[in-house]
């Protein structure tokens, strides 16, 4: 596999450990200015809250998903005070957290699947005081999609609700992008 430095533009041939290590740094990197509670919304098997475990300035990972089975597969992080699964759907986020009760909310790959986005919007701008950090794909009429919110219209959904908002598209991630929204 070849990847090409991002600064200097040369090809490396690399193996598929080192491509999956270097691909998943740079995903991390954009979850490192983080701090208090997070909500890792939709985190599966804990890609970003099993990375999050070591940031000193985070007290609480809340990790919640619809799929049951994804206890199992985090039963090394719930051991540990610092992390607790929540069962649960997106839709259902105000009943499970208080108003103004989460610091930040991280998520990659999840915000395509939720359908009521509306509701979605108002309730993290109710629960969250700091910051939104987001990484997502977005393809036209995807079949998986359960919605057609572009970056951009998320975006403008984001600044609506007073949220101040950077969108990165990312060239290295399958028609990825990133968004970080802020408190003014
Ligand atoms: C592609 S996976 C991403 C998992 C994880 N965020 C990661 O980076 O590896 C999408 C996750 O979102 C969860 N999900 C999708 N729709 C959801 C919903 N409505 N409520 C809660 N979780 C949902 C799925 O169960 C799945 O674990």
């Amino acid at each position: 596999m070849k990847i090409r430095c991002p600064r200097c533009g040369t090809e490396n041939v690399v193996d598929q450990k080192a491509a999956a290590y270097y691909y998943n740094h740079r995903i991390h990197s954009y979850f490192n200015d983080l701090s208090g509670t997070i909500l890792d919304l939709g985190c599966g098997g804990g890609f970003l809250s099993r990375y999050l475990m070591d940031n000193k300035r985070i007290k609480v990972i809340y990790g919640l998903d619809q799929d049951e089975a994804c206890n199992d597969q985090l039963t090394d992080m719930t051991v540990l005070s610092k992390f607790q699964f929540l069962h649960s759907d997106i839709a259902q986020l105000s009943k499970v957290f208080a108003e103004q009760t989460l610091d930040f909310l991280v998520s990659r790959d999840v915000f395509m699947f939720i359908e009521d986005t509306d509701r979605y919007f108002d309730d993290v701008t109710n629960l969250v005081t700091s910051g939104i950090r987001q990484m997502g794909w977005f393809i036209s009429q995807n079949e998986r999609m359960k919605n057609q919110l572009t970056p951009e219209q998320i975006v403008e959904e984001y600044r609506k609700r007073g949220w101040n908002v950077y969108l990165e598209p990312l060239e290295w991630y399958k028609s990825g992008y990133f968004i970080r929204a802020d408190r003014q």
